[in-house]
């Protein structure tokens, strides 16, 4: 094939496109660009040339980790600064990510997390108490709402530590810290180094949040290695676990590390989803009609236990539907493997030329609504597509919403178990509605996705189970 060029939006010289984007919802001008540009695109950011790919066909390619490895650049790059070596910000082939992945893979593993079911019950029971008890015809924030319970969930299941997040009226201010954190990152990935080094005052702030967070993680540990217990949790994992390949631990510095990335990518994302689900349910009553029979025929007004959950197939199937139209890390990023041998020039399906360390940008939402997969009803919440059968049979890298390889979520099985369980429970003992009949979608973003403004109404249809 002949090389072709890479189409995008012309930019100014030296700071490209970072007056394209919309700086609250980045996501937008991307998806934009990819409808009037295609597939891929090009884009100047950060003073570099990002590739945005959006089809099935780029983006299976680029997941092939023998030619491309995970990129920490950008928005990622400045995580770093707050978390470091930690698992998400690890550089492909950081010594750190191999030593605490070895560690962890077994207490994030499907026996720990099933051990964990009841710290998880715990907390959903908090939220349908908290629900219970509204003012008859209150409002509901959703989203506020999940991030306390998720929040309170990692820490617990993952620290044994309880940030008790249902009996203040102000989130945790971690939360704070980190949202704000967040945002910046994304911020400062855009924009070029010497504009960062200029705006010391949103610096000053951006540090102060780094530093917040670097010392509830560090309070947290303290205390443990002060009150030692056997709980089979994450934070005991890292600091008794000796890698069995090279029999190193973690040092301290490198678990606090791993303390902030969990409750950054344990909470967000998991919070988001039950909203984006939430949602998806409320707009589509026959679904939310087919969860409701399921709970109920499954699990009736029995407190919800280990065995209900693997018997959910369609709640399931929503779950994955939801993930698909709403995955709340949008993209993930990639670069051709910094260590492999290349072919030269490195091309993109045979007709897009890479430089050695180019940037892509691999917009998995986007992607999930490529027709050539999902049909030409791709945009509509249909989770019968997303039941085991056809599920199995997606074409690979066509399902993203986890990343990619060995740099995939390493918390998908205790999200998925959370999110399952907290969807059982509010189904079980509530009715829900739209606050607002007409409430039509809008994003709120910032490392990850959720819905902006949206209230929704419960009504217990029993007394709590
Ligand atoms: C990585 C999504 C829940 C911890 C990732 C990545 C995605 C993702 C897309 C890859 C990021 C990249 O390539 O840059 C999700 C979604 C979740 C979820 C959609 C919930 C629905 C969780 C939970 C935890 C967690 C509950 C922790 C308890 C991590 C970690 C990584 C990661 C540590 C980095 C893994 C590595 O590179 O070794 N997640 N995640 N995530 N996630 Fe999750």
């Amino acid at each position: 094939k002949p090389i072709k060029p890479i189409p995008g939006p012309p930019g100014l010289p030296i700071v490209g496109n970072i007056f394209d984007m919309d700086h609250v919802t980045p996501l937008k001008t991307l998806e934009a660009f990819a409808d009037q540009y295609g597939p891929i695109y090009k884009l100047r950011l950060g003073g570099r040339d990002n590739l945005i790919l959006s089809s099935h066909e780029l983006i299976h390619e680029a997941c092939d980790e023998k030619r491309f490895a995970k990129q920490v650049a950008g928005a990622l790059e400045e995580v770093r600064n707050g978390v470091g070596d930690g698992l998400f910000t690890a550089y492909p082939g950081e010594e750190n990510w191999g030593i605490a992945h070895r560690v962890l893979i077994p207490a994030f593993g499907p026996l720990t997390i099933r051990g964990m079911f009841d710290e998880m019950a715990d907390l959903a029971n908090q939220l349908a108490l908290k629900w219970a008890r509204l003012p008859t015809g209150a409002s509901i924030d959703a989203s506020d709402d999940f991030t306390r319970l998720t929040l309170d969930t990692i820490t617990l299941c993952a620290m044994g530590a309880r940030f008790n997040s249902f009996y203040t009226q102000d989130q945790h201010p971690f939360v704070d810290a980190m949202v704000d954190f967040l945002i910046e990152c994304g911020n400062r990935g855009r924009r070029l180094p010497a504009m960062n080094r200029i705006m010391t005052g949103t610096s000053e702030a951006y540090f102060k949040n780094i530093d917040l967070m670097k010392q509830v993680a560090t309070d947290l540990l303290k205390e443990r290695k002060d009150h030692p217990t056997d709980k089979k949790d994450l934070l005991n994992a890292m600091i008794n676990g000796k890698d069995p390949q090279t029999g190193k631990g973690l040092s301290d510095e490198t678990i606090v590390n791993n303390m902030i990335t969990f409750l950054i990518a344990g909470h967000e994302t998991t919070s988001g989803t039950l909203s984006f689900t939430m949602l998806n349910l409320l707009k589509n009553p026959r679904t939310y009609k087919l969860v409701q029979e399921e709970i109920d025929t499954v699990v009736g007004r029995e407190p919800v236990n280990l065995e209900h959950l693997s018997k959910l197939p369609y709640t399931n199937a929503v779950i994955r539907e939801t993930l698909r139209l709403s995955s709340p890390i949008t993209a993930i990023s990639v670069r051709p493997h910094p260590t492999e041998n290349h072919e030269d020039p490195i091309l993109l399906n045979g007709q897009y030329k890479l430089e050695k360390d180019q940037s892509m940008i691999l917009l998995v939402k986007k992607m999930h609504l490529d027709p050539k997969v999902y049909g030409e009803d791709a945009a509509e919440f249909k989770p019968e597509r997303m039941l085991d059968e056809p599920f199995n049979k997606l074409p690979p890298d066509a399902w993203k919403p986890f990343g990619n390889g060995m740099r995939a979520c390493i918390g998908r099985p205790f999200a998925w178990q959370e999110m399952l369980l907290v969807l059982a429970v509010l189904f079980q003992n509530f009715d829900f509605y739209l606050a607002d009949t007409n409430y039509q979608l809008a994003i709120k973003q910032n490392l990850t996705i959720k819905p902006k403004d949206f209230y929704m109404k419960g009504r217990l249809r029993h007394g709590l189970t």
